[in-house]
């Protein structure tokens, strides 16, 4: 597909790999940290729909399928621009010329539909004050941690991580961008209690994703056909996420995301965690896991 030169992403000279800072106890990436005051005081409008995820739980396969539910099920409109111009990353700082998420939804006409990672005590104010739906999405630890990893090597804007081993560690003790998967995902879990979020799954929507998008579809106030809801079925499919440059982050340049590392659209299952964790990593990690979710409701499938 031939792109339009908006379309395209021009790379800034060397890009170097961030460092975390302190944001409200959760680590950050620095650049975001210097634009706080401005995304703390973004405003959010009431038909804005958010969708937030902990990285690597799904954010891209949601995202395409609420912009295709909001579409009418035509992928013609759904490649009208990459995800992340499409559906803002509202806490994405990269140096310009590159995105700002900020600037590109403060631009963007009503209704819009605003990514975030951010744990529930860092997301702006204005999006609790006006109400939003909101659309979580929440991975199973092992193969989100998994993902995690991957996505470090390939990002040439992530920060530097250490081996397999060294990133599990920290990992586990929520010292990578964005903190501990735990506090995520249970902050989230609580908040749909006091506020209209969808709370879906990964492995759900690997296990049926015909009745977890007619869910989204339902929470957004939209009917769906059968022909309808079969070709968004079709078109957010890992094998044609993988093939759609408007879905898969090829138009990101590849001193950024070096897809020959590791593609973004990586492997797309459930239990891809059996591949890295050793024995004794997975029974360090069952231990630790039963104790900090030991007073939740929330549970996960780890295999399908
Ligand atoms: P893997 O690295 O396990 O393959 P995010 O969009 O939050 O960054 O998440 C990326 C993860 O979601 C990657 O996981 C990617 O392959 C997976 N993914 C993206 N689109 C998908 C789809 N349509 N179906 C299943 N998994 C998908």
């Amino acid at each position: 597909m031939d792109l339009k030169p908006e379309q395209k992403g021009v790379a800034p000279g060397p890009f170097k790999r961030t460092v975390l800072v302190d944001c409200k106890g959760v680590p950050m990436p620095k650049e975001t940290v210097e634009h706080w005051d401005r995304i703390w005081a973004f405003q959010a409008r009431p038909d804005d729909l958010l969708i937030c995820t902990y990285p690597k739980a799904g954010t891209t396969w949601i995202q395409e399928i609420v912009d295709m539910i909001q579409n009418g099920g035509d992928a013609q409109k759904c490649a009208r621009a990459p995800t992340d111009k499409r559906i803002p990353y509202l806490e994405l700082c990269l140096p310009k010329p590159l995105s700002s998420g900020l600037e590109d939804a403060e631009a963007m006409p009503s209704p819009r539909t605003i990514k975030s990672h951010f744990s529930v005590q860092l997301l702006p104010p204005s999006f609790w004050e006006q109400n939003c739906k909101m659309i979580y999405v929440a991975r199973n630890i092992k193969d989100n941690a998994v993902s995690y990893f991957h996505f470090h090597l390939m990002n040439k804007g992530m920060p530097e991580i250490g081996p397999w081993d060294q990133f599990l560690q920290d990992f586990i003790a929520g010292k990578v961008a964005y903190g501990s998967w735990f506090d995520h995902v249970r902050g989230w879990w609580k908040a749909k209690d006091r506020h209209p979020i969808l709370y879906l799954f990964y492995e759900d929507m690997k296990k049926d994703p015909a009745q977890e998008i007619q869910k989204v579809a339902k929470f957004l106030g939209l009917e769906l056909s059968e022909s309808v809801l079969s070709k968004i079925v079709q078109h957010t499919s890992f094998e044609s996420m993988k093939a759609n440059p408007m879905a898969n982050y090829s138009t990101v340049p590849s001193s950024i995301l070096d897809h020959t590392v590791s593609p973004f659209m990586r492997k797309g299952i459930v239990g891809d965690w059996k591949e890295h964790f050793t024995v004794a990593q997975n029974e360090q990690f069952d231990d630790i896991y039963a104790q900090k979710m030991r007073d939740t409701s929330l549970t996960f499938q780890t295999q399908l």
